[in-house]
């Protein structure tokens, strides 16, 4: 991979496809900013990384000003940006009717305007350098989903800016989305539904699923390392890629 050098902003890199995403840069000899708002989460991210490879940047990107600060502490930090990965995201799960309208807003909020926030003041050094984003969506944001309809629609918003993007922003910047299906990670323990909900829609989650399994974070990190691989995709923008084991075929 021809990432090696390259830095890297990851949102919600302290857990979950994040931080798979976050070791696997690592790996290839990347330098990452590690952003999301529990600064543990992110410094134990960090022990996978070499001697100046992490930046941890405790930070909500529910909060607009939060965008222009992460992409200052990079350019500071490491001089350049060459990728950004919107992977932070929210869901709550259940019926519309039951919905506490503070989650309603929160989602939008993380899985649609942080990254909107964060692409544009990413935007001066991606031109720069050539560089791309990688948005962490959802099959959610494809399928029609009861109970998950603002989640649902917060992805297909995601899914609609990435293809938009990747014209307006074409050559320099490529923009390119991955759609997880369901991947065994900490959001199963924080969607507001009782236990008993959750373990019902695990199951029904691997029984809709053909690979007949749930995904990994290493399965979903490998393909938004190799978007963001000017090597590997350097032909690819405003593609949406599921990565789902079949759920949406
Ligand atoms: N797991 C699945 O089945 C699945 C399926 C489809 C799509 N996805 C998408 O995959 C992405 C990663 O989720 P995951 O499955 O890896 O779950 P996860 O482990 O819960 O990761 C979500 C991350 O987002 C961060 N985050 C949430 N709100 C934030 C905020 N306001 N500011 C900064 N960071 C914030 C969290 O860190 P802090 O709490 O420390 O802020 C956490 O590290 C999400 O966009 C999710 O929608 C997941």
């Amino acid at each position: 991979m021809s990432l090696h050098d390259k830095t890297f902003l990851v949102t919600g890199a302290g857990s979950g496809i994040g931080r798979a995403v976050a070791r696997q840069l690592f790996g290839a000899g990347a330098r990452v900013v590690l952003v999301g708002r529990r600064a543990a989460a992110l410094c134990e991210t960090a022990e996978a990384a070499q001697d100046g490879q992490a930046l941890v940047h405790p930070a909500d990107i529910a909060r607009p000003a939060a965008a222009a600060r992460a992409v200052q502490a990079a350019l500071e930090c490491f001089g350049g940006m060459d990728g950004l990965v919107n992977n932070a995201g929210l869901a709550r799960f259940g019926p519309l009717a039951d919905a506490d309208p503070s989650d309603l807003n929160a989602m939008l909020d993380v899985n649609l305007l942080g990254p909107v926030h964060l692409i544009r003041a990413a935007l001066p050094p991606l031109r720069a350098g050539g560089g791309s984003v990688v948005n962490v969506s959802s099959v959610g944001g494809v399928l029609a989903m009861p109970d998950r309809a603002v989640y649902g629609a917060s992805k297909a918003a995601l899914n609609s800016l990435t293809r938009s993007l990747a014209r307006e922003l074409a050559p320099l910047v490529r923009v390119n989305a991955v759609l997880p299906g369901p991947v065994d990670t900490p959001m199963y323990d924080d969607l507001g539904l009782a236990p008993e909900q959750v373990a019902r829609l695990r199951d029904d989650m691997v029984d809709s699923t053909p690979l007949g399994r749930f995904g990994t974070p290493e399965d979903i990190a490998s393909w938004v390392c190799r978007l963001l691989d000017p090597e590997a995709a350097g032909w690819v923008t405003g593609a949406l890629i599921p990565v789902d084991g079949g759920r949406t075929s």
